[in-house]
């Protein structure tokens, strides 16, 4: 099985991407690093550690940075709920968070499972740019790296130049940007592209499966939000994202392009600025996943949720 670690700040769209992950017979998810983003890490944290509870898998949950590197946090509370997974008022988990930092469990395993680890970042990426710091040797023994991030053509969603996990800590997705000679980017536009009908997700939603009864509950808000300002279609970035990481035959289209991150402090503030014609000379860092087999995406959605 390919060992899996998942960097996430779950949010209603990670947690779907976690159920992806657990239900898949290829992958073992041999961690979850905590980031800060969609809510603050004291729910961030208690929502992983529900979740894993409700989906009855037994994976070490690490807690990360509680901000961004340098500047303040934009709050995205409004999207998921101010607890992050709906405010429907759940009862906490029973397991504990582990004493490690995810910064330094990332290290740690990824010595564990030095060539063979598939590393996905669904949040801001705070904890991964803490372990470059702490050993740059990392990018050597990740085998893959993907990350649910950027707007590629310059349709932000929390400004209009900027994607929300690049918004949150610029200076974060700089350093791993930098860093990482090959990254499998899953952007929010690609997320646009790849919209699931409501209709569609209500009936995978009524699958007779505890995940799916608790799924329903903490995404109804989010849900609803996203009918009033986008219409027929929901969207679940991370999902795409965790689809790519696990199924990268479902691939159709993509382009590898060079990429970086704007750190100034005007209207780009951390746009993920694509050189589409190679005018930099830079080598193309990112594989940017730009069409995905739509059927794939909604099989692996239906049957995560389904599986009990
Ligand atoms: C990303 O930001 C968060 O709102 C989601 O969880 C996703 O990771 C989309 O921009
Ligand atoms: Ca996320």
């Amino acid at each position: 099985k390919i060992p899996l670690l998942i960097d996430t700040d779950p949010g209603v769209d990670d947690a779907l991407a976690l159920l992806l992950a657990f239900n898949d017979p290829r992958h073992d998810v041999v961690g979850l690093t905590i980031a800060a983003g969609n809510v603050g890490l004291r729910h961030t944290v208690a929502n992983a550690l529900k979740l894993c509870e409700v989906a009855g898998v037994d994976v070490p949950v690490f807690a990360g940075c509680a901000g961004p590197l340098l500047h303040p946090a934009p709050d995205a509370g409004y999207v998921h709920g101010q607890d992050g997974f709906g405010d429907v008022g759940y009862e906490p988990a029973r397991q504990q968070v582990q004493a490690e930092h995810a910064a330094l469990a990332i290290l740690r395993l990824s010595h564990e499972h030095a060539g063979k680890l598939l590393l996905v970042a669904l949040g801001p990426l705070t904890n991964i740019a803490l372990a470059l710091k702490l050993d740059p040797t990392l990018p050597e023994r990740v085998a893959r790296f993907v990350v649910m991030g950027g707007s590629v053509t310059g349709h932000g969603n929390i400004t209009p130049a900027a994607e929300f996990n690049i918004y949150f800590d610029p200076e974060a997705a700089h350093i791993v940007f930098e860093a990482f000679a090959h990254i499998d980017l899953a952007d929010w536009e690609g997320t646009i592209a790849h919209g699931l009908h409501h209709e569609r997700v209500e009936q995978w939603l009524a699958a007779d499966s505890e995940r799916a009864r608790f799924y329903e509950r903490i995404s109804k808000k989010t849900r609803e939000w996203s009918a009033d300002r986008r219409g027929d279609y929901w969207h679940s970035a991370d999902a795409y994202a965790m689809a790519f990481a696990l199924a990268p035959d479902g691939v159709l289209e993509e382009a590898q392009r060079p990429l970086s991150i704007e750190l100034g402090h005007g209207h780009a503030r951390g746009m993920t600025v694509v050189d589409w014609q190679r005018q930099s000379g830079r080598p193309d860092r990112a594989r940017i996943l730009l069409r995905y087999d739509q059927a794939r995406l909604e099989g692996l959605i239906r049957d995560a949720l389904a599986a009990v």
